[in-house]
């Protein structure tokens, strides 16, 4: 069977449940693509860091050197999990301009760099895929851009960050101060490594510009977000809620109406009968209204391991797919629509 090589920037977190899904779904890869796809290198930033309980790498799979990974003509694929994004731009320039794919799980990338990226990938007709960015294991970038394809989409609302909805739900049900559960939260691997992006919903906001940029075909920036984050939350504000029949949950919105778009982050009080109220733990959901389709509901894993991991190897499929068919970089025209960004004030 042929062999298909792929590396990988990083292997935390992410990178380990990829490594995982790469070796115990071999078969059923090998099944999807025709081909036999294994990794080949993974760049880290110490090759001495204990990586117990992860997927046992061979010494000489690990690099500090990005160029065993960039500058390797049998790499098809590389994977980028690195996180950060001056370094991961650069890295995922060279790569496309290598003339290799990319997929990636990088929201804060994609959200600030992600139409020049893409722009690249198609110049040099490589794919750029990045369905993890957004609400980890959920299909959702792919049910907008292929299941949603003929719809004209109006209104997007998610819960889309899985550290503050993990927070919320704790502090709410088991009224457990903020600091404990975000330190839970942290340990479990759904918040970044900095955290601050999350509790303050600026991590749910690069997830807004990006579902905005392809749900409404427009060049969004992240700066057209409002933010307002979870961080002056109290177990008394939760409890007060409940009281009143209602769950408080950090809301993603991306709405147009008359030309013109809303887009912010900020804690919402929903009914409980609310589809999104029962949205617990660090479980994300989209809701997507389409002209025509009307009310959907995309509903799944967020954060962790081995459900973003999930969204990636998906993508290296498709990846590797294309590759095999000889249409890799095909990708759809400009965004339709001007770039109009205002709060709808009619
Ligand atoms: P992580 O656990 O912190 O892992 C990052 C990995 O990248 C580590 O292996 C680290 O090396 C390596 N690395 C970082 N900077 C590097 C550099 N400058 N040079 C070489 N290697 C470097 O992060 P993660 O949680 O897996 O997240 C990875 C990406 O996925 C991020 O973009 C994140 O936003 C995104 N994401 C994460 C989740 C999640 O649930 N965790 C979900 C969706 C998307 P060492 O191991 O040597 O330190
Ligand atoms: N820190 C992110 C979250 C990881 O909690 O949702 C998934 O993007």
């Amino acid at each position: 069977m042929e062999k298909i090589a792929v590396g990988m920037l990083g292997f935390g977190t992410v990178g380990a449940g990829v490594a995982q899904l790469l070796e115990e779904h071999k078969q059923e890869l090998q099944h999807q693509v025709g081909a036999d796809v294994f990794l080949k290198k993974a760049l880290v930033r110490d090759l001495e860091k204990p990586r117990t309980g992860q997927v046992n790498l061979r010494e000489d799979q690990l690099t500090l050197e990005a160029d065993e990974v960039l500058g390797d003509p049998e790499i098809h694929t590389v994977i980028e999990v690195m996180g950060s994004v001056d370094q991961a731009r650069k890295y995922i320039t060279q790569a496309l301009q290598e003339g290799k794919s990319v997929v990636t799980a990088n929201k804060d990338l994609m959200a600030l760099h992600g139409a020049e990226l893409l722009k690249i990938a198609a110049d040099n007709h490589c794919d750029l895929f990045y369905e993890a960015s957004v609400a980890g294991g959920i299909p959702v970038l792919r049910g907008l851009t292929e299941g949603l394809a003929s719809d004209r989409i109006t209104k997007m609302m998610g819960i889309v960050n899985g550290t503050t909805n993990y927070v919320l739900t704790k502090m709410s049900q088991d009224d457990r101060p903020y600091q404990e559960v975000l330190l839970e939260a942290q340990e479990l691997g759904f918040a970044e490594s900095d955290p601050t992006a999350d509790v303050e919903g600026l991590d749910a906001a690069r997830k807004v510009a990006i579902l905005a940029n392809l749900g409404f075909s427009m060049n969004v920036e992240l700066s057209d977000v409002t933010v307002e984050g979870i961080t002056s939350i109290t177990t008394d504000d939760l409890a007060y809620c409940r009281q009143m029949g209602y769950t408080l949950k950090l809301i993603g919105l991306a709405e147009r109406k008359h030309g013109k778009v809303e887009l912010a982050v900020q804690p919402m009080m929903l009914p409980n009968d609310h589809p999104l109220s029962s949205v617990q733990n660090e479980y994300n959901a989209v809701y997507i209204y389409g002209e025509a389709v009307g009310e959907t509901m995309f509903y799944g894993p967020g954060a962790g391991a081995l459900p973003t991991a999930t969204a990636v190897v998906s993508d290296l499929v498709t990846s590797v797919r294309n590759m095999r068919l000889g249409v890799s970089g095909q990708h759809v025209g400009e965004p339709l629509n001007e770039k109009h960004i205002k709060p709808d004030s009619e």
